[in-house]
């Protein structure tokens, strides 16, 4: 298998980073992140990609930018949330190991708070927590090798039972 040791994949702000870095620790390998990536290639943030080229720009600089990451790293590479929303992406996960870290609605809201400074979830987060996690959750379990639920775990749980998982 070539590619990343193991990809990523899960709703914004469910520990992607965090978990990403302790299993790139514990597995002796670099950590990616495809949002880093894009922020450093385009010299701007996510959150202002978004408000000058909409979320449509974004999706098609994410897919090159995943596609990218997919062939040049070895280690751990996390993609962001809505990354699997492309079909070309979903077909080049085939094949990889992914882990889907998984998380309630209510854990989500928890988590972020009610002002999130993230572009997809500026009004009513609750809704759109849940909007999107149906929209997406399928996705998810599609490209997912395994699955790990972070609720009411802590970054160094999601980590342990992740590597048992793999
Ligand atoms: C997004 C998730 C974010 C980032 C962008 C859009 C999404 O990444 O790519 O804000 O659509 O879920 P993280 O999941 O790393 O926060």
């Amino acid at each position: 298998m070539s590619g990343p040791l193991v990809v990523l994949v899960g709703p914004m702000g469910v520990g992607k980073s965090t978990v990403g870095l302790l299993l790139a620790e514990r597995l002796g390998t670099g950590y990616r992140d495809t949002d880093d990536d894009i922020v450093a290639e385009q010299g701007r943030s996510i959150a202002e990609i978004f408000v000058d080229e909409g979320e449509d720009a974004f999706r098609a600089i994410e897919k090159q930018a995943v596609a990218r990451a997919l062939t040049e790293h070895t280690g751990v590479l996390s993609l962001g949330g809505g990354a699997v929303l492309d079909a070309d992406t979903r077909a080049l996960l085939a094949g990889q190991r992914v882990l889907y870290l998984s998380m309630d609605v209510e854990e989500a809201v928890r988590r972020t708070g009610l002002g999130v400074a993230r572009p997809l979830l500026a009004v009513n987060p609750r809704k759109q927590w849940r909007e999107l996690m149906d929209a997406r959750r399928h996705l998810y379990e599609g490209v997912a090798t395994a699955v790990v639920a972070t609720d009411g775990r802590t970054a160094e749980e999601v980590a342990r039972v992740a590597l048992d998982a793999l």
